[in-house]
């Protein structure tokens, strides 16, 4: 397939849009400041916080996971079963698992829950974190996936 292209200028801080690629949802998020801070409190609860047995592109490196620390862009289909998990930026939200949800992804399949780079937390179904597609910019608007 070839590859596609997505304007990003005009995703605002903390939103997320959805790109078409191959047939998938593909989720670009413009993570704030305070987003990409709190990604390093995680650790201890996450399957793989270091993506040591998650596959994704050599690339790709850090707890980010991403070329830009501001804009992740992940596979929109968990790693169970492939639902598509819903995007859940919010902080605090309770019944998405308490003093350590600082927002992510998750999955209303089988509750499997996911941070904001797409890293999967510990005791859900979802046996790796999100997928990292190809993806590369061609310039500070538009991004490319494929
Ligand atoms: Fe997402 Fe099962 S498909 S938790």
């Amino acid at each position: 397939g070839a590859p596609v292209k997505a304007d990003i200028s005009k995703i605002e801080p903390g939103q997320m849009v959805v790109v078409e690629w191959r047939g998938k949802p593909v989720y670009v998020v413009r993570r704030t400041p305070e987003q990409i801070d709190a990604l390093s409190q995680l650790d201890g609860n996450l399957k793989d916080p270091s993506s040591a047995i998650s596959k994704q592109p050599g690339y790709i490196s850090g707890i980010g996971r991403a070329i830009k620390p501001e804009f992740l862009v992940v596979v929109g289909l968990c790693t169970h079963l492939g639902c598509a998990p819903a995007f859940r930026p919010e902080v605090g939200a309770a019944d998405m698992g308490g003093d350590s949800w600082v927002g992510g992804f998750f999955c209303p399949c089988h509750g499997s829950k996911f941070d904001l780079a797409g890293r999967v937390f510990s005791g859900v179904p979802a046996p790796t974190n999100l997928e990292v597609p190809p993806y590369s910019f061609e310039d500070d608007n538009v991004l490319v996936v494929g």
